[in-house]
């Protein structure tokens, strides 16, 4: 059977990855976190010493490299070399350097075929920023996914506040809209829905909601194309 391709994007904070995850699988499909690739670029450029916004400096990085993806138990875990980087790649400063490297054309490039190339041999929920658009423009299924700005800070604030973080909740919303500019302005794959993407907003949602809708929006489109 051909495989399936679900593509998932969205601005960050609309709980794409914890969707993405659960929705994979339930439906028995693979589940990719294109993001976790940039920050492992990130990672590799930050060791190689190159600062931030040292654009010229993360070329020379790049023809060394070598970024997979490992599931073991059905969790994604990626690969920089032989090395598995999936537990240091998920810091702010890693956010900060992926949001620096995915802004570069030829790291984009670099990574275009390891996801096009997944997708080839698994079905898949892939999620990022340019799945529906520019790495699965003919995946089976689009969805765009969001909430309001305030909604997305309230859950970062939560969250932070959680792990003991001191934020004021303006600041995170602040953040917020600033990610959301650049990310939608950048030259480079910026953040847009696909105009074939199923629209879904989990603003009022809770997060189990959330799942069921994305699934149903899933198992209803699949339907529609037997
Ligand atoms: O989803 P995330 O926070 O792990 O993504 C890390 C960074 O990588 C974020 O700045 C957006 C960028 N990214 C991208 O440009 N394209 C993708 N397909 C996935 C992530």
């Amino acid at each position: 059977m051909k495989p399936i391709a679900v593509a998932i994007d969205g601005p960050s904070g609309a709980g794409k990855s914890t969707i993405a995850r659960a929705v994979a699988a339930r439906l028995g499909f693979v589940y990719v976190d294109t993001g976790a690739m940039y920050r492992t670029i990130g990672l590799a450029v930050c060791r190689a010493g190159v600062p931030l916004g040292d654009t010229a400096g993360i070329l020379p990085v790049l023809p060394g490299l070598s970024v997979s993806l490992r599931y073991q138990d059905g969790v994604q875990h990626v690969l920089l070399g032989g090395e598995d980087v999936s537990d240091y790649i998920r810091t702010p400063e890693m956010s900060k350097y992926a949001s620096f490297v995915s802004a570069v054309p030829e790291v984009r490039a670099f990574l275009l075929d390891t996801q096009r190339d997944m997708a080839r041999t698994h079905s898949v929920v892939m999620d990022g920023r340019d799945i529906g658009t520019v790495i699965l423009p003919d995946a089976a299924v689009k969805i765009f996914l969001t909430a309001s700005p305030e909604a997305r800070a309230q859950r970062r604030y939560l969250e932070l506040r959680q792990k003991g973080e001191t934020v004021t909740q303006d600041e995170v919303l602040a953040d917020m809209r600033q990610r959301d500019r650049d990310d939608s302005t950048r030259a480079q794959a910026p953040l847009r829905q696909a105009a074939d993407a199923v629209l879904v907003d989990t603003s009022e949602l809770t997060l189990e909601q959330s799942m069921d809708a994305v699934e149903a929006v899933i198992r209803r489109t699949l339907e529609g194309q037997r």
